[in-house]
């Protein structure tokens, strides 16, 4: 982890914003109330999810707590970059050296300038400021400040019968999925600021480890956090469609909660460059949010409804999409398409090459 401490200025807006997380979940408890009054349950809402949003707001539209989350909800979304770009600002120039000695190391990068930078990435996704790369330094202000700072501070409740957790254990479970240990070379795609990277090299501290992502500036925080850990990764910008790996290159292609930022022909695009640059016996693992099948009518309607007016465009297709049919026309085998024990967290998506 990088050293730094904010400004009071800086800490107090951060942990205003981590306040916000817990300030909902009242709110959302009168709103199921709500719900639970007027009948609305999974036998009476409609399979269609815009019918079922008509049916849902309808009754939700009045109530305060309604509005009063989406208030929250909106404000946040708005402002949370550009505040984290604020408690940047305040330390920046006692950033610089770090930034400087930590582009040096065994973790490298290769930037891409010429990358073809597509459209759909383009879209703020979680209505953060300009995107992934909308601040010379969004690598830090998204990884340290939003992620590390804000998510992974919000207490996060074990769910019924489990053990307590959080972002970053997730991670490091879902990496444990893979049926092996012995891969000789471990391919992420979507590294961002390399929070799953650095589980993947706890996972398997044997294997070359390599990344690729399409923002430039996560992957220079990326690299900050692999020569902090002292670890050798090769990081590259790419697209994960096209990656210019070469053909049956590597034994374990995984990325970590990026398939609901992509449209479907993107996903098929990637799963389709996963099986190629794969080697015969090699496993593909993505891990991701649960589909909408998964859930009950309630909370699939929910989580559409964060989606559309969170910032998050391609939730729904990736949520509602036929991944086992798709996975399975990829040429992928022993396919599974499941939530992991005790609350579906995080959903797994694994195939096999033959
Ligand atoms: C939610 S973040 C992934 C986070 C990270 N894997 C983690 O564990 O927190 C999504 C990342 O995927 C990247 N991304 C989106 N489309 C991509 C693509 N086609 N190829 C490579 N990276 C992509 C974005 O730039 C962003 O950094």
């Amino acid at each position: 982890m990088m050293d730094y401490t904010l400004r009071q200025h800086g800490r107090a807006t951060l942990d205003f914003l981590t306040a916000f997380g817990p300030s909902v979940g009242p709110l959302m408890k009168k709103q199921q109330a709500s719900l639970d009054v007027a009948g609305l349950n999974d036998d009476t809402l409609a399979e269609d999810l815009d019918e079922r949003a008509k049916q849902i707001e309808g009754i939700l539209e009045n109530l305060s707590a309604f509005r009063s989350a989406n208030l929250l909800g909106e404000w946040h979304a708005e402002h949370h970059a550009r505040l984290a770009e604020g408690a940047f600002s305040e330390i920046k120039d006692a950033l610089a050296p770090q930034f400087e000695e930590l582009s040096k190391g065994s973790t490298t990068l290769t930037p891409n300038p010429d990358l073809d930078i597509p459209q759909y990435w383009r879209y703020p996704i979680h209505r953060t400021t300009g995107g992934w790369d909308g601040h010379r330094h969004m690598g830090f202000i998204h990884g340290e400040l939003v992620h590390r700072y804000i998510v992974g501070k919000a207490a996060k409740p074990p769910a019924a019968g489990g053990a307590p957790t959080d972002i970053y254990t997730d991670r490091r479970t879902f990496a444990e999925q893979a049926p092996r240990r012995d891969y000789n070379h471990v391919f992420e795609i979507g590294c961002s600021s390399g929070p799953y990277t650095l589980k993947l090299s706890e996972v398997f501290p044997d294997a070359k480890i390599s990344a690729c992502d399409i923002s430039i500036a996560q992957l220079e925080q990326a690299q900050r956090n692999g020569n902090i850990a002292g670890h050798s990764w090769t990081l590259f910008q790419a697209d994960g469609r096209d990656t210019g790996l070469d053909d049956e290159s590597c034994d374990l292609f995984t990325s970590y909660i990026i398939l609901h930022e992509l449209p479907v022909d993107v996903i098929e695009a990637t799963l389709r460059e996963g099986f190629r640059t794969l080697a015969s016996g090699g496993d593909f693992l993505f891990g991701d949010v649960a589909p909408y099948s998964a859930l009950d009518k309630t909370a699939a309607w929910r989580t559409d409804y964060m989606a559309r007016f969170g910032g998050e465009p391609y939730w729904r297709g990736s949520s509602t999409m036929d991944m086992i049919g798709l996975m399975e026309d990829v040429g992928f085998i022993d396919v599974r398409y499941e939530g992991m024990a005790p609350n579906n967290y995080p959903w797994v998506t694994y195939g096999r090459k033959p």
